[in-house]
């Protein structure tokens, strides 16, 4: 298998006023060379404080990577992220590993050309002239679905569309060929029409470029169509990880179901989080030793308020942090 990420036990936490937020507990995982892994979960289950820490974004203090390991496989070998300097992490961030957020106004220079800006990322990591970039970016701007390139080299963030505005933060992510995307929620502040959009351009790049991606959303209805693997995130931790088809098809965490079952309607244009699953994420303040999920949960039994399940395999790549057996309808083995 040709792993190009391995995240091994990851802890990050934050030092608060309130207290300690135990945000991430305990997060391993691997990424595969040219595969796109969907992180899913409701909002403040750990998503983006998972991958903010492999490439040293949280804000430090008070956020700080308590333990755990991020071993990428580079052409140079094997390096560990969370130990490379803040300035080698720069050298990564916008080279190796892309990324595109949420809100593509907070990611661009307002003062800056979108030519100056993707140009920019270009002659910082590449070693090429000012107009050989100038031409890449141009071709860039092309590859991302930019019409008339030439002269949208010359705008500024304000004169595009939100869609087009996230177009050029793709374009600045994938500029130097990355081994890896990181996606978070990228559609989230777009409309329907231009989300569809906006995954066809990832599902067509990811494709001619075969890179890797993380797409991390709260929203299990866009993934079927673009993830090969699903993570479901809670209370920090991992609950479940399978091939997208068997988690649809046999999901085996009752909170992934809970998620199933919360999706919304194709047509609907409404809000799509998932609320319908009833109940409050776990209070990270307060780190349970049992089932983070065992308050929400209606198979919770006994064993579940004593003992924090771990990571168990199903299958070879089906995984899930659960004592109770949907299949069968009854606790696991213990
Ligand atoms: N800068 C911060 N300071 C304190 N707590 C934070 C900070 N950033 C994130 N958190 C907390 O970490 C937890 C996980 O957050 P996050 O990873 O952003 O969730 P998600 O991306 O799944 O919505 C949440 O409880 C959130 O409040
Ligand atoms: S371990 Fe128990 S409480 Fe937790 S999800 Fe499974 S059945 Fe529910
Ligand atoms: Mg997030």
């Amino acid at each position: 298998m040709d792993r190009i990420l391995e995240v091994r036990n990851l802890v990050t936490r934050f030092y608060t006023l309130d207290g300690v937020v135990h945000a991430v507990n305990g997060v391993s995982f691997d990424l595969r060379r040219g595969e796109t892994l969907a992180i899913v979960g409701e909002s403040g289950s750990g998503k983006s404080v998972t991958v903010l820490s492999l490439v040293g974004l949280i804000p430090k203090p008070p956020g700080k990577v308590e333990q755990g390991a991020a071993y990428f496989r580079t052409e140079q070998g094997r390096i560990d992220l969370l130990q490379l300097s803040e300035e080698e992490l720069r050298e990564v961030r916008g080279g190796q590993i892309g990324f595109v957020f949420q809100d593509p106004l907070s990611s661009l220079n307002p003062i800056l050309t979108i030519g100056e800006q993707i140009k920019e990322t270009l002659t910082r990591h590449l070693n090429i002239t000012g107009e050989e970039a100038k031409a890449r970016t141009i071709d860039l701007l092309a590859e991302v679905g930019i019409p008339d390139p030439e002269l949208r080299y010359k705008a500024y963030p304000f004169q595009l569309s939100g869609g087009m505005r996230q177009r050029v933060v793709i374009a600045i992510a994938i500029a130097c060929r990355p081994q890896i995307v990181i996606a978070d929620e990228p559609t989230t502040a777009l409309d329907v029409t231009v989300q569809a959009q906006i995954i066809d351009l990832f599902n067509h790049l990811q494709q001619t470029l075969n890179m890797a991606m993380i797409w991390i959303t709260h929203d299990l209805g866009v993934v079927a169509g673009l993830a090969d693997r699903v993570m479901v995130m809670y209370g920090g931790r991992i609950a479940e990880v399978a091939p997208v088809d068997d988690l649809y098809e046999r999901p085996a965490h009752p909170y992934t179901v809970g998620l199933l079952g919360a999706l919304p309607r194709l047509d609907s244009k409404e809000s799509k989080r998932l609320v319908s699953i009833e109940g409050t994420p776990p209070d990270l303040l307060i780190p349970p030793r049992h089932c983070p999920f065992a308050r929400r949960c209606r198979f919770a039994f006994e064993r579940c308020w004593r003992e924090m399940p771990e990571l168990t395999p199903l299958g070879p790549e089906h995984r899930v942090a659960c004592f109770y057996d949907m299949e069968r309808g009854g606790p696991r083995n213990e």
